[in-house]
């Protein structure tokens, strides 16, 4: 066994793990009784947070801090905020301190070091450029890029004149980026000629080009990661555009409950919808869940493993580590490249103290030679987190001992993008840390688990979790033109608490996180709606009906499998892989079903009610339930028949 480094950050009592003194002495906080001081007057206490934590240009009036007419809120109405001031000028008069770190995926490309003095100067000339093209205060700007130090630059410079940004995953197909640009109806798209992935350029501008035919771009900026030549009048070169204006723009003053962002996540509808989040709010609660949950301090550097085209890439990768001065270290490539000590090796080469990532990375390296990361010193890590779907006992021990080497606390936040902030986890100078538990309500919060009529469940009993008023600063100020959708999915079941659409259970006054309770999947962290699949997937001129329904996997948490009826063609393994890559160019990889089955038959009720939990009981060899329900109950028979021998559990 390698002797572990490192200060003690944790001890252990009582079976839990708590701050060491060490921690507790130097946490940005460290008092316990911070919940029962916060509810004591939450608007309150988010104003005192909004005060210290930002700059603002003009404060709200008191009375206005929190204005709540339900489905909707706002938070310090009437406060004037710029954004890109709070991310970038403020930290001016240490220019000179590292802002971003940008660790390339070809080893031999040097990374890329920008101070606050150098991001301010290129948010300041995007920023420009994007007023070139006439992009004005609430336009909205598709971003579609890979992880570079232009996506952040983009972003910065959106909110510098009062731009809303859309960031468009790039792995989503060009169907997918078109929808969005066409909800959005986006006048201007800025994207890469490509990036690199396990050793290889990938295209990205090929999927920009088919995206943007008959919508309402008008111009595309493009950054050269690459080096492929783009033709065309509409596209223009990211650098040059750079070069050839001024280096200032002055920010523009937006109202705290203007929208800075708007991010598109999967529903249990077949449409994504485009989540809308608000600038003052947003901003303070991203500001003090990165100084409370992870002890974020100026000095540190922060590694969020998210992509950009999340919300955890967006509040964690991105903005939070900015707002409080810190550095941020973001990563291009894939976690194995050129092998799976990749990850360690630069949290060694850089002095990572703060690392996120999700249960699903930490799953597929505890099954890797742990010889890839045993020679790595991780001794300047300090906390670590998680995110993304519930972290089974084993995974969290595994991260606690081999990444953590039992000195570090681990904060398993729970949030959504609808959330844009972590809401519940335990901070890292109060404890405890307990495997499976995400923790408390973030001070000035308050969470409650409910049954289907929204009264409180018995303590320990499983139920709904729901948000209560006053919501969180951070949260969605509705869906994207959609009322009706955000009042649907989110308000319609309890009126006056958030539905999170996530069961939970309370255990020793902490709670515990079960996963979703609707048709919404988490594959290795992405979310991914069934609907939204099987709609995809149905689109095929061959498909007459499909359902899709998730199955456990050792790595990724949850794999989709569909079953389709054919119209026309014939079964075959052939066919599956048309399919399959059918569903890549209409949402993209991360939505491929790893496995389809062709089916005469689809269980149904009287009412046409795909029964999926009959399909999902076969899959994992259950004795499917309610049968006596069905239409057509030989269907089943006939299913499970094609299912014996397959061995699906196995893959
Ligand atoms: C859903 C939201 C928010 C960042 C990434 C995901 C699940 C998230 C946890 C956690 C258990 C979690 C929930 C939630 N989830 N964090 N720590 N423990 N489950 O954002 O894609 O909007 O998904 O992720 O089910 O509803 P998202």
């Amino acid at each position: 066994m390698v002797k572990k480094k490192g200060i003690k950050w944790v001890v252990k009592r009582d079976g839990m793990y708590w701050p060491s003194e060490a921690m507790k002495k130097s946490a940005n906080m460290s008092d316990s009784k911070i919940y029962s001081k916060s509810m004591k007057n939450p608007v309150a206490f988010w104003e005192g947070l909004a005060r210290e934590g930002l700059t603002w240009e003009k404060e709200w009036e008191s009375k206005n801090a929190y204005v709540e007419k339900l489905p909707y809120f706002e938070w310090f109405k009437g406060g004037k905020i710029n954004f890109s001031v709070n991310c970038v000028d403020r930290h001016m008069g240490n220019s000179s301190r590292t802002a971003l770190i940008w660790v390339p995926e070809p080893v031999d490309e040097k990374p890329i070091i920008l101070t606050y003095g150098e991001l301010y100067n290129k948010v300041n000339r995007f920023a420009n450029v994007l007023k070139k093209y006439n992009v004005k205060k609430g336009d909205i700007v598709s971003i579609y890029l890979p992880m570079v130090p232009e996506a952040l630059i983009a972003m910065l410079a959106c909110a510098r004149i009062g731009a809303i940004h859309s960031v468009v995953f790039s792995a989503f197909s060009a169907d997918a980026l078109k929808a969005r640009i066409q909800d959005a109806e986006a006048k201007i798209l800025i994207t890469s000629d490509g990036y690199y992935r396990r050793g290889k350029p990938e295209s990205l501008i090929k999927k920009a080009k088919s995206a943007i035919k008959k919508t309402t771009i008008k111009n595309v900026i493009v950054v050269d990661r690459i080096g492929k030549k783009v033709r065309g009048k509409m596209f223009k070169d990211f650098e040059t555009e750079m070069a050839d204006v001024d280096s200032y723009a002055k920010p523009e003053i937006m109202n705290s409950e203007d929208p800075l962002f708007i991010l598109y996540t999967s529903g249990t509808t077949g449409k994504p919808k485009g989540v809308v989040h608000d600038t003052g709010g947003y901003a303070a609660q991203a500001y003090w869940t990165c100084k409370w949950n992870f002890d974020l301090k100026p000095e540190d550097t922060m590694w969020c493993t998210a992509d950009v085209g999340w919300i955890t890439g967006h509040t964690y990768a991105f903005y939070g580590p900015l707002l409080t001065g810190a550095t941020s270290l973001v990563y291009e490539g894939g976690p194995d490249f050129p092998n799976p000590g990749r990850w360690w090796k630069i949290i060694q080469d850089h002095k990572v103290n703060i690392f996120y990532t999700a249960p699903t990375a930490i799953r597929m390296f505890m099954n890797i030679n742990q010889n890839w990361i045993k020679k790595y010193d991780l001794s300047s890590l300090r906390v670590l987190g998680t995110v993304g779907e519930p972290i089974d006992k084993v995974s969290w021990m595994w991260y606690f001992n081999t990444i953590g080497g039992g000195r570090c606390p681990i904060i398993d936040t729970w949030w959504q993008t609808e959330t844009g902030g972590t809401l519940i986890n335990t901070l890292a100078g109060v404890g405890p840390f307990v495997p499976t538990i995400s923790g408390k309500s973030f001070p000035g919060l308050s969470h409650k688990i409910v049954n289907e009529e929204g009264h409180s469940v018995k303590k320990g009993n499983k139920g709904f979790l729901v948000q209560q008023s006053p919501f969180a600063p951070s949260m969605l100020h509705g869906v994207f033109k959609n009322h009706k959708k955000y009042v649907d999915t989110y308000w319609k079941k309890y009126k006056t608490m958030y539905d999170t659409s996530d069961g939970a259970y309370m255990d020793r006054g902490l709670i515990r996180i079960t996963g979703r309770t609707d048709d919404v999947m988490k594959v290795a962290g992405h979310r991914l709606s069934t609907a939204e699949l099987e709609n995809a997937i149905h689109d095929n001129s061959l498909v007459l009906d499909v359902a899709v329904v998730s199955m456990p996997d050792k790595i990724k948490g949850e794999a989709p499998i569909a079953f389709v009826v054919l119209k026309s063609g014939k079964a075959s393994k052939n066919l599956e892989k048309k399919l399959k890559s059918y569903v890549d160019s209409k949402i993209g990889p991360t939505a491929r079903p790893r496995r389809i089955f062709f089916v005469a038959d689809l269980p149904k009720t009287r009412s046409g009610k795909i029964m999926r939990r009959i399909l999902k009981a076969l899959l994992v060899n259950e004795e499917p339930k309610g049968l006596m329900t069905l239409v057509n109950p030989e269907s089943v028979a006939k299913i499970d028949l094609i299912l014996q021998g397959q061995n699906i559990l196995k893959k």
